[in-house]
């Protein structure tokens, strides 16, 4: 089926489409067809396959901290009400009135122990259960069992303050989805007590969501040139300052890499009894020496670690993003900056400081990389990428051999410019589009 046009894969049906996807992704041989990133039939396929199907990241904890707090979150383009109620439990509903359909809650955030419907006035506790309906008496009489109007639950669980949700009633539990991923996870959300600070930042860049994650899950190679300017004002070395370390991917499309080593500590130093509590001996080598880790859960859930200098010392900041598609050319970024909660003001000033200089939408990593995504995107989505053929190459590092002496699980090369993650994301990738 290869040699497919344009016209050709909008009528394919599903079954071929899935066909001719299996023809032409081929990460095992370092090849990747173009389509896949401006195809609007690729783009409705994975919504279905993937994220309707997969562990999806909606959040941290302490953005909802106190009883009967709540936000609002998109999982997979829908909205879900996530609440913490009376009893502290974290719980997801569907954000819909069981009543008629509307949607419940309209606010991003806030506190409160129920919500009342717009339409009709049903109100609901924030445990889900129906507790008032209007006039019920007197225009139901005796026959509204409210027990069995609840909210509708949406399958929740967290890792290490890190909510996660699927609408995949089959799903693998979460800890098994993120599976040899959470040692490393461990590192960056689970060294100590950490907080969101602020609600996250949002913004639109015109770029398919796939090319967000292929750069965090393993492109170090890009920052080099697409953020050369560093070198050349001095904020690092030299251009090949981010080739030492180790990249390493584990099952299910999860991948990151580790820069070290790092002459300086960039943590708060009076942490470091919480963080050798909260890590292994391994764990905790791998943290001192932390120069950066920058890193993808599948699908769409990036991280990062890195550090810049404020007020003359090395800073570092903590943040998770999210590639929200919301079109086959259009994603929302959503940007988490986490800190240590018992670090001192000063530092989480500092530490915040440190994101905004880097990875916040004004940060100068950020823009460099935003103007590289949209570019991408675009070539993507013309007739080109059919007519020819079009596929990237994804050969780096194919000679290369694992290392077996990290302490870390997963495949380990001892440097980071590899595409080997990214081989691994799409391997997982089409997996899933066939399953
Ligand atoms: Fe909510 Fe009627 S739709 S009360
Ligand atoms: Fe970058």
């Amino acid at each position: 089926m290869v040699g497919k046009t344009i016209k050709d894969l909008k009528e394919m049906s599903q079954t071929e489409m899935i066909e001719y996807l299996d023809e032409t992704v081929r990460p095992e041989e370092g090849s990747i067809p173009a389509y896949i990133l401006g195809d609007a039939n690729v783009y409705d396929l994975e919504h279905k396959k993937l994220f309707l199907k997969t562990w999806l990241f909606i959040g941290h904890e302490s953005e909802i901290p106190n009883k009967n707090d709540y936000m609002l979150r998109d999982l997979g383009g829908y909205s879900v009400i996530i609440t913490r109620s009376a009893d502290g439990v974290i719980r997801g509903f569907y954000n819909m009135c069981t009543h008629r359909g509307m949607k419940l809650c309209r606010a991003d955030k806030g506190n409160k122990s129920s919500f009342t419907c717009p339409y009709h006035g049903f109100n609901f506790k924030n445990n889900g259960d129906l507790v008032g309906v209007p006039l019920q008496k007197d225009i139901y009489g005796t026959d509204l069992d409210k027990s069995t109007l609840g909210l509708h639950k949406v399958r929740i669980e967290s890792y290490k303050g890190l909510l996660f949700g699927t609408w995949n009633e089959d799903a693998e539990p979460l800890t098994e989805f993120l599976g040899d991923f959470k040692w490393y996870l461990d590192i960056l959300v689970g060294r100590a007590e950490m907080e969101v600070v602020g609600p996250p930042q949002r913004f639109i860049i015109h770029s398919n969501w796939k090319v967000g994650a292929d750069n965090f899950v393993g492109d170090s190679y890009h920052t080099m040139v697409t953020h050369g300017s560093i070198v050349k004002l001095g904020m690092v070395p030299s251009a090949t300052y981010s080739k030492k370390g180790y990249q390493i991917h584990t099952e299910n499309g999860h991948g990151l890499n580790l820069g070290t080593p790092n002459p300086d500590f960039a943590f708060p130093e009076e942490l470091i009894p919480e963080y050798k509590s909260n890590l292994s001996e391994e764990q905790f080598d791998v943290l001192s020496n932390l120069k950066n880790m920058i890193g993808n859960i599948f699908p769409n859930i990036s991280f990062l670690i890195s550090h810049t200098k404020v007020k003359d010392k090395l800073i570092s900041n903590t943040t998770m993003r999210m590639w929200r598609p919301v079109g086959v050319d259009k994603m929302e970024v959503i940007s988490w900056f986490l800190v240590e909660k018992n670090a001192s003001q000063d530092w989480k000033n500092r530490s915040r400081d440190s994101y905004i200089l880097t990875f916040s939408p004004s940060g100068i990593f950020e823009q460099d990389d935003t103007e590289v995504f949209t570019d991408i995107t675009a070539a993507a989505s013309g007739p080109m990428p059919y007519m020819k053929e079009l596929t990237y190459n994804y050969t780096m590092g194919m000679h290369r051999e694992p290392v077996k002496d990290f302490a870390g699980p997963g495949v380990v090369y001892d440097d980071k410019f590899s595409e080997a993650n990214q081989r691994n994301f799409y391997r997982y990738w089409l997996d899933l589009m066939k399953a």
